[in-house]
């Protein structure tokens, strides 16, 4: 169980402070609960809000996906994403409300690290893609949470990053004793996320202390390294943090792959709209 509060800095985060989920998205939440839930449903409340549509139809269309025809409907797209799916995309959406603006990059960032993961999953012959591109979904929820909570804090925190030149998980560890891996984790055990997604959250940064669900964590660990090294990043956090080499040793990769993974990846942000202006000289941020 975790704590009812979480301890950063000298700020505590309680759990009831968090944000609150919309009626609509707690009902369409309560409803995929049931493995046999209505499509018709669920697809229906979904396109009542424009925000959650586009992103279901984003993700199931990204090149990443592999589907040759392009899906336009919301109901083909909640039955090709999946429950787990469709919860990171309304999870993450309601988390991100209100930040988006805010932190530019952060949801393009979430979005390219979770298509990178679900194409190299496919080349791992992985089988819970739908958990691990949830999970790369969700990876660094903690940022949001640390930037809705501690504003102050992260001024200063963005001042450290660019003045001494540090990735952003050492600045917050320096200055308040934890990182968004392990703040991100708290919310993933309030929202009683399943263990694979916590494990994403949790070791993103640090795959070799994975349990169960190491090879996961490492193809999220690489597809964050990548999505930032191709530029596609919350814009106050430019620096990357190290590779875990043992990742590849997790995924039974060989480092000369990584050529091949980047070479991949830039076709698919190549050929994904949402991605492409990243890599063409006009960024977000
Ligand atoms: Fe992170
Ligand atoms: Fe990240």
């Amino acid at each position: 169980m975790p704590g009812e509060f979480l301890k950063i800095g000298d700020k505590r985060i309680e759990i009831k402070d968090l944000p609150t989920i919309p009626s609509v998205h707690n009902r369409i939440l309560k409803i995929i609960e049931d493995i046999n839930y209505s499509v018709e449903e669920v697809s229906g409340l979904i396109e009542k809000d424009h925000v959650l549509s586009s992103k279901v139809l984003k993700l199931v269309n990204s090149p990443s996906y592999g589907l040759n025809n392009k899906v336009a409907s919301v109901r083909r797209g909640v039955i090709l994403l999946g429950a787990n799916l469709i919860r990171g995309i309304i999870l993450s959406t309601s988390l991100f409300r209100g930040a988006e603006d805010e932190m530019p990059g952060m949801w393009d960032h979430s979005y390219c690290t979770s298509a990178v993961a679900g194409l190299l999953a496919r080349r791992y012959n992985l089988i819970t893609i739908e958990e691990l591109m949830t999970g790369a979904l969700l990876h660094d929820i903690g940022k949001v949470l640390l930037h809705r909570y501690l504003k102050e804090e992260m001024v200063y925190l963005n001042d450290i990053v660019t003045s001494k030149k540090m990735n952003m998980l050492e600045a917050e560890k320096a200055i308040l004793g934890k990182g968004h891996d392990e703040i991100g984790w708290w919310l993933a055990e309030v929202w009683n996320f399943p263990p694979i997604i916590k494990e994403i959250i949790r070791f993103h940064h640090r795959p070799s202390e994975a349990g169960d669900n190491i090879k996961a964590v490492s193809i999220v660990h690489l597809s964050d390294i990548v999505s930032k090294a191709i530029g596609i990043t919350y814009g106050s956090d430019p620096y990357i943090v190290p590779f875990d080499p043992e990742c590849l040793k997790a995924m039974n990769s060989l480092e000369n792959d990584i050529t091949d993974i980047v070479s991949d990846v830039m076709d698919v942000v190549e050929s994904d709209p949402a991605l492409k202006i990243y890599i063409s000289g006009v960024s977000n941020g």
